[in-house]
């Protein structure tokens, strides 16, 4: 059976915290939640089962999304047609990046945001993050291109950030001049 978790909107002052380090190992519960996770991100991104259990597209997802301001991360990323990796990351630190900036050209979603915000976000090209898996052994990944950018977003969320906030007002859209758009 699929249940659909309960993702919280925007204006929950629980999007606005910043989420405190998680206590490691996860307890049996919140692994529980990120199967949860990764199941609801992996069927939003195929259209079958988008469609039959009305899912957004979603990447990623923090449990401050869910209520729970702890240090976690989940991402789905489909990086072949059909072919997803996914990444849990506990307490995680973005431990170096990339000079180079892009955007992603479309801007981006969130799950918690449920309507169009148009803009585009600069966002370093490249990402180190480190960090813990669910039993509490270290890691570490190099993710590039919008593998990054799902990274930092949902980093951001971690500390109460929104996309949206870095959208410069005066200046929403960058050319191919300015930025590298993906
Ligand atoms: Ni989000």
């Amino acid at each position: 059976m699929f249940k659909k978790l309960n993702i919280l909107d925007e204006n929950n002052p629980h999007l606005r915290k910043i989420s405190i380090d998680a206590k490691l190992p996860l307890k049996k519960e919140y692994k529980d939640t990120i199967n949860q996770i990764i199941k609801e991100l992996t069927y939003s991104q195929i259209e079958e089962y988008a469609t039959k259990y009305k899912l957004r597209p979603g990447m990623g997802l923090a449990f401050a999304q869910l209520g729970i301001n702890e240090r976690i991360i989940v991402i789905v990323h489909e990086y072949e047609d059909g072919k997803f990796n996914n990444y849990v990351f506990v307490n995680p630190r973005i431990t170096s990046y990339s000079d180079e900036m892009i955007a992603a050209e479309a801007g981006e979603g969130c799950l918690s945001v449920n309507r169009d915000v148009e803009g585009h976000i600069k966002r370093h090209a490249r990402v180190t993050v480190e960090g813990f898996d669910v039993d509490g052994n270290k890691i570490k990944v190099r993710a590039r291109e919008e593998l990054s950018i799902a990274f930092q977003h949902e980093i951001d969320h971690l500390n109460g950030i929104l996309f949206y906030d870095r959208i410069d007002k005066n200046k929403p859209f960058f050319s191919e001049d300015e930025i590298r758009l993906i």
